[in-house]
């Protein structure tokens, strides 16, 4: 099996290693969507640090989907400019580029009311969303679509739907949050509606090499929700519509933690998945300890390595993990003399 600082590749894509930089909102963005200096400046020194898979932060396809009023933005063609600076700089310095494209769903904090499958909410933190109709359902679909077709505008090397963490897909797929007594709630079939429309619009946009990714909560930590055979069962229906590769993350539809947090605590769902639906995925989750993502690699446990805080701590995580895993990863000649 291949290590982790070996080159993977999927589709038409190939990563110089198997290390992703994990997505993370900044929420530095200017009101409008637009990215600021702070985005170049962060990614560019994750590209110049050598990260393979460079996945920016949760990008709104619509205003009201937003986290916050300073999430990026990718519902407008004036939001690809900025983006595609982004994206230049991190291709000269031989990163690949990925954008997580989301709708917050009822977590969406912004000046329009929030938005959701049904109107409930299992946060104090956030006012009852208003229960989408079925016609606003196919605006939303409409709006991940374009959102890839300015991701593909921006040059960007694969696309990430955020399908966990309590957000609009996920919700939608949730029996904790979905509710609806019509064809998008109730059945499984029905659940997984929403999110398969979003995933054959986005598909039929994107170029038919560039692989599509989904990050999904495998685990909602209650016993009212899906079990992980059930994810493995919506994965593979995710594969059959379109997804390439599921990035396995978990929890955030309620305000519970996962019983126990350790290194590598989400490796398991990455596992299960991989093995169950037949489909590359990606492991997250304290995996900054370059030993145990090597393990997680070689052992053909994941196919990638998303590390997120570790690589705020340090924008040059993976250089580090090269030397203490004597394996090769070049930076820029201008950086040679620091190692
Ligand atoms: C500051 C911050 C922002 C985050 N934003 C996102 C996001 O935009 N999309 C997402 O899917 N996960 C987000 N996450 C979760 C991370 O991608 C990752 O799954 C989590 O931090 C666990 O990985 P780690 O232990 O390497 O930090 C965020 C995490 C942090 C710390």
């Amino acid at each position: 099996m291949a290590g982790l600082l070996d080159s993977y590749t999927i589709k038409g894509l190939t990563l110089k290693n198997r290390i992703m930089m994990s997505p993370m909102c900044q929420y530095v963005a200017n009101t409008d969507g637009t990215v600021s200096d702070w985005h170049f400046v962060h990614y560019g020194a994750r590209a110049i640090g050598g990260v393979g898979l460079i996945m920016l932060e949760a990008s709104a396809v619509e205003a009201r989907g937003r986290i916050s009023m300073h999430d990026i933005g990718i519902w407008s063609d004036d939001h690809i400019a900025g983006l595609r600076r982004i994206v230049d700089f991190g291709h000269q310095y031989g990163a690949s580029m990925g954008i997580q494209i989301a709708h917050a769903g009822v977590k969406a904090e912004t000046d329009e009311p929030n938005v959701a499958p049904s109107a409930l909410t299992h946060f104090p933190r956030y006012t009852v969303p208003q229960e989408l109709s079925v016609a606003e359902i196919g605006e939303i679909v409409e709006k991940f679509k374009a959102a890839a077709v300015r991701a593909v505008q921006a040059g960007f090397d694969t696309v990430e739907l955020h399908g966990a963490h309590g957000y609009l897909l996920n919700e939608f797929l949730s029996p904790l949050t979905n509710k609806r007594t019509d064809e998008y709630g109730g059945t499984l079939e029905n659940r997984l509606r929403f999110p398969l429309q979003v995933i054959s619009a986005v598909k039929s946009v994107l170029p038919v090499e560039m692989p599509l990714l989904m990050r999904v909560s495998a685990s909602e930590y209650s016993e009212e929700s899906y079990s992980l055979d059930e994810m493995v069962s919506m994965v593979t229906a995710f594969k059959e519509a379109g997804v390439d590769m599921v990035d396995c993350s978990s929890g955030g539809a309620l305000p519970v933690a996962p019983p126990a947090i350790y290194p590598g605590y989400q490796v398991q769902f990455a596992e299960a998945i991989k093995r169950g639906a037949d489909i590359p995925t990606i492991a997250v989750g304290l995996l900054d300890n370059p030993a145990l993502a090597e393990e997680v690699v070689r052992n053909g446990r994941a196919d990638l390595v998303a590390i997120a805080r570790g690589l705020l701590r340090d924008p040059h995580w993976a250089k580090v993990a090269a030397l203490a895993l004597k394996a090769e990863l070049e930076l820029p000649s201008s950086y040679a003399r620091a190692y």
